[in-house]
Parts: C-alpha cells; structure tokens; sequence
C-alpha cells in the first residue's frame, strides 16, 4: 500500500513507520511515498528528505481562504496515490474536499483516550483533569475533530510527578507502535469500516 503521511512537528511517529518498513520492506505491506506538512522549518520533513521522500507543503497563510488551503492540501496529496494517508501528529482540521478524496482511508493518531479530551490539548488537558490513566487512539478520520471510527488505542498510566512534556513522551512511546502496528495490519490485511466499527481482515 502507498502511504501519505501528514506531519506538523517532530515527526517521531513517522520515523516509526520509516523504521518498521526500513526493517521489512517486504513484509511490512506499506511504503510511505511522499511526506506533506502545514509548516516549512520542522523536524518532520528533514526526516522525509534524510529518508529521501518527496516532501510537500501547505500552509494555511498562503491561502485566501480555508477552503483553497483544503483544495491545495487534497492536490498535493493526490498526486502521489496513496492508498492510505496517515496523520501522524497532523495539526491541521483537514476540510470537505479532502475528505471527499481520502475520508474513509485517513487514519489519525491522537495522545488521549477518545472520546475523551479531543482536539489540539489532549495530554495537557487529561493531566489537569487529573485522569489516572490517559493514552492514545488510532482512529479514522471523519468530519469531526478527532471523532472518526477508533481503530486502537493504548493505555498510559499518568503519574503525579508528570507535567505535560514528561506524560507525553511516555504516550507517544506507546502511540509509535500502536500506530505502526495499526497501519501494517490495515495494509496487509485491508479493513472495512462499518459505522463505528472497524473490521480489520475479515
Ligand atoms: C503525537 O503525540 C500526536 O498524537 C500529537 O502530536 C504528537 C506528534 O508527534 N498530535 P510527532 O510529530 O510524531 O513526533
């Protein structure tokens, strides 16, 4: 399967996906073709370029409108046919036109345990909560904000010496395999979606 994969910052859960697929190219069932971004300068595309992937970028400012930046973004990532597009730490709310495209075959990772705390805060606003357990969710992403059909999820234990940098890193430790492991399975094993449910396989 051709995978895009969609990043805004470090980039550590797409360096997951290159180092599986590096390790089982055959195996894996999945390649990523191109690495697209809503930002220039972040350590997500210069490990795309060190992995020597074509990279892309849209960035909201560039556009008149919402919905131009939604079109731009749904080009750019058309242009490689990916099978799969994986939102890996995607910061961005993509828009109707990208999800006539690829709805239904975008999965997105999230640092919490969906439906709880959605959205751009997951990690800080678990920990002011004060849940004692928060982690992560692999999901399909629909036309809500991280509200798709919940394909995985991991379990974090939070702890009272945590502040949010320290929580997070111990998330994504868990978040970078249950996404490799979600996206090499939905790869090898192809998946249908039926309302809520996801059907991984069958
Ligand atoms: C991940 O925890 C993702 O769920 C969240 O931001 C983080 C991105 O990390 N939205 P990275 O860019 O993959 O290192």
């Amino acid at each position: 399967a051709r995978l895009v994969v969609l990043v805004s910052g470090s980039g550590t859960n797409l360096q997951a996906l290159l180092d599986a697929i590096a390790d089982d190219p055959d195996g894996f069932g999945a390649e990523v073709v191109a690495v697209g971004a809503d930002r220039g300068d972040i350590a997500g595309l210069e490990r795309a370029e060190r992995a020597g992937l074509p990279t892309f970028v849209c960035r909201v400012k560039d556009f008149a409108s919402r919905e131009e930046w939604d079109a731009a973004l749904t080009e750019a990532t058309a242009a490689y046919e990916p099978d799969l597009v994986v939102s890996a730490g995607f910061m961005k709310i993509v828009g109707k036109e990208f999800l006539a495209r690829f709805g239904g075959r975008t999965v997105n990772t999230h640092p919490a345990l969906l439906p709880s705390f959605p959205g751009a805060h997951g990690v800080r606003d678990a920990l002011a909560y004060g849940s004692k357990v928060t982690g992560c969710t692999v999901h399909f992403v629909d036309d809500g904000v991280d509200t798709g059909p919940i394909i995985a999820q991991g379990v974090v234990e939070v702890r009272d010496t945590d502040d949010e940098d320290a929580l997070h890193e111990r998330i994504k430790e868990v978040e970078r395999s249950l996404l490799v492991e979600v996206v090499g399975r939905l790869a090898r094993h192809g998946y249908r979606i039926e309302g809520r449910k996801v059907h991984v396989g069958e």
